[in-house]
């Protein structure tokens, strides 16, 4: 659970309360009688599914073979066609889909109709390259808007995309290219970040002859002559030339709601990521709901979720959740503080967004620069606001509430997951009162449970593992090529019920706390890294004899990681050698998992079977006194570890 002891302790006696503005319960579009529908879960989903367009509608909501669920069996459904043709038929035509900003300052507006006709487009022209229903295509990109293209392009001719997040490094992407036996890749010459170009296409060339299924690269010119981009004759092609000349209207493939959508790879608490399949109707199903109840759309809103595109909250509230609604969102390329701080909420004035969706650790970056920041800026056009991807501390919620949202938004702290797909645990604007720190109720139609060691739900104030106890439409189907690992991980646990690997407690309303992960994956900033790829990112360097790596708290993003690493004999753990493993993992996985510190220690502490007992490693870095060493091999290894920690800490 979360070692952040002091933001604990603040969590669990937090006791305000912010019940709903009335002018915004008012005009609300959910009302608590949702709750009551959602008591029937097969009828609410199918009253939302219905709103969708279908070919052909299901002949069953839900089958449910524990674990496995078929939603909306033997129905007809195509994403793209949902996200697009069903809007410009009528006046949502040349309504804005997309307000992009790059992040040197220019800006495209994008209607409905401009992304109906550049996907159409798109699609014939992955046609062209031989891309047919149920090929994987993986997408390796910055947030432009032909990230948005891309997918919906794979989704109307029933190729499953792969979306490799663009700050993975190349051999991340090597391994889910493979993975997957992708046949085509998307990427792009560079995007911009911090004002530095980077060459994403320069980097997929690096590890291109070991991926034997690829056979096209479309490349989208972005930076265009800022970098020299080599193009293999034949393997090659810019994005501009394939759709050119392509036909503009390309027929959306009728799919099986069970169909794969698309794949999504994460963290598990193995090395290897797992790729999160999920499918067409029951996903489109649950984005499409929960972004129109817990961001209380309307058609005049401008929303606006910070996330990457190459993360699920990119996936389900920037591409399927807001283009199902029909709504106009802002997208932006780069870094908050480029060129200065102020960045963000200049762009919130400038296009007047109304919901902003955002992480904790940008609130707590945002705190610590200070609100001379936002008070440039006119920020009233903000109605709601949103978190998600780890927990919110009271302190910074309430500091959102108040410099960003004027007192005056309601605040959805919404928990979910890659594997969940759709936002599970929320409160409902207009409906919830809120309490800093606490994602509220399970949304209508799903389940949630807190249970002990032995699967029984606790009592109010109670705390323990966080589950799932209802299947729910945009649920994970199975993991890659992997139904064992998907059985194992989730439902295993405590029969018939998903393990979500989450520490949570109920409170005495009924309300949910979340406590963070309880197994090894840790929270870096929002995202989602597991200490078990760290480690054999460290271990593949050749000086690396052993490796620990654990989460320690850290002020702004949430966790950070700290690596113990025992050298091979003969090596020297100098700050040189630390430099070099830092830079190792990044080459490995990408700047995201880069360790924080590195400590070289001579032993681990380890049960002993050989287990790496990492709870009192966590005990170490945090100061704390070790808790329970008794099963410890050598308990003598804590007093070396301990001091090595504080001497290294102090260097
Ligand atoms: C954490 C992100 C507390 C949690 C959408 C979960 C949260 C993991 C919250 C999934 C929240 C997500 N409060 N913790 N509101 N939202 N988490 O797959 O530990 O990147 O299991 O999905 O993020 O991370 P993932």
């Amino acid at each position: 659970m979360s070692d952040n002891n002091e933001t604990l302790e603040s969590l669990l006696q937090e006791k305000r309360l912010f019940p709903p503005p009335e002018s915004f319960k008012r005009a609300a579009v959910a009302t608590s009688e949702i709750y009551k529908e959602g008591e029937d879960p097969e009828a609410f989903w199918a009253r939302t599914a219905s709103e969708l367009h279908w070919f052909e509608r299901w002949d069953k909501v839900l089958e449910w073979n524990l674990p496995f669920a078929k939603w909306f069996v033997g129905g007809k459904i195509n994403a793209s066609y949902n996200c697009l043709d069903r809007h410009i038929g009528g006046p949502s035509r040349d309504k804005t889909a997309i307000i992009w900003e790059g992040e040197p300052g220019e800006q495209r507006t994008i209607t409905y109709f401009d992304l109906y006709r550049e996907v159409n487009a798109f699609a014939n022209a992955l046609k062209k390259l031989g891309v047919k229903k149920s090929d994987r295509v993986t997408i390796y990109m910055p947030m432009i808007p032909e990230i948005v293209i891309a997918m919906l392009a794979c989704a109307r001719i029933g190729a499953p995309h792969s979306v490799v997040f663009g700050g993975f490094s190349a051999e991340a992407l090597r391994e889910r290219i493979n993975d997957a036996e992708a046949k085509l890749l998307i990427t792009v010459d560079g995007g911009y970040r911090r004002g530095k170009v980077i060459p994403l296409k320069q980097s997929a060339d690096e590890i291109l002859k070991d991926t034997p299924t690829i056979e096209s690269v479309v490349v989208v010119r972005r930076v265009g002559d800022i970098l020299r981009t080599a193009m293999r004759q034949g393997r090659d092609y810019w994005y501009h030339d394939v759709v050119s000349g392509a036909e503009e209207y390309c027929k959306p493939e009728q799919m099986d709601a069970e169909d794969m959508l698309f794949l999504l790879y994460s963290s598990g608490t193995t090395g290897k990521p797992k790729g999160v399949v999920h499918t067409t109707g029951g996903y489109l199903t649950g984005v499409y709901t929960t972004f129109k109840y817990i961001f209380d759309y309307k058609p005049e809103d401008v929303f606006w979720c910070t996330a990457d595109v190459g993360w699920i909250t990119g996936h389900s509230y920037i591409i399927y959740g807001p283009l199902l609604n029909g709504a106009t969102q802002v997208m932006y390329e780069g870094a908050p503080d480029y060129p200065g701080r102020g960045r963000w909420w200049s762009i919130i004035e400038k296009h007047k967004v109304s919901i902003l969706y955002t992480a904790p650790t940008a609130i707590r970056s945002f705190i610590k620069w200070g609100t001379a920041w936002l008070e440039q800026y006119d920020l009233s056009s903000l109605r709601l606001l949103g978190t998600v991807g780890e927990p919110i501390n009271p302190e910074a919620w309430v500091w959102y509430y108040k410099y960003v949202g004027n007192e005056g938004c309601p605040i959805v702290d919404t928990w979910w997951q890659t594997e969940t797909g759709q936002v599970i645990l929320t409160p409902l604007p207009g409906v919830t009162v809120c309490k800093p720190g606490s994602v509220a109720h399970p949304f209508p139609g799903t389940g949630a449970e807190v249970v002990d060691e032995h699967g029984n739900p606790v009592k109010p104030g109670g705390s323990g593992y966080l589950v799932l106890t209802k299947p729910w439409p945009a649920m994970l189907r199975t993991l890659y090529k992997d139904e064992q690992r998907y059985i194992e991980t989730y439902w295993s646990r405590f029969p018939g019920k998903y393990l979500t690997g989450d520490g949570a407690k109920l409170d005495e309303d009924g309300y949910f706390w979340i406590l963070g992960r309880v197994d090894d994956i840790i929270k870096v900033a929002g995202h989602r890294i597991s200490t078990a790829e760290v480690e054999s990112a460290l271990v593949d360097h050749q000086a690396v004899a052993e490796a620990a790596v654990i989460g320690i708290p850290h002020e702004i993003k949430g966790e950070a990681i700290a690596a113990f690493v025992i050298l091979k004999e003969g090596q020297e753990g100098t700050p040189q050698m630390q430099q070099e493993l830092r830079a190792h993992v990044r080459k490995k996985i990408g700047p995201i998992a880069v360790p924080e510190t590195v400590i070289f220690v001579s032993e681990l502490p380890k049960t002993r079977s050989g287990k790496i007992m990492r709870r009192l490693l966590r005990d170490i870095a945090s100061g704390r006194a070790p808790g329970d060493v008794s099963t410890l091999a050598e308990p003598a290894v804590m007093a070396e570890l301990k001091q090595k920690y504080e001497s290294q800490e102090a260097e």
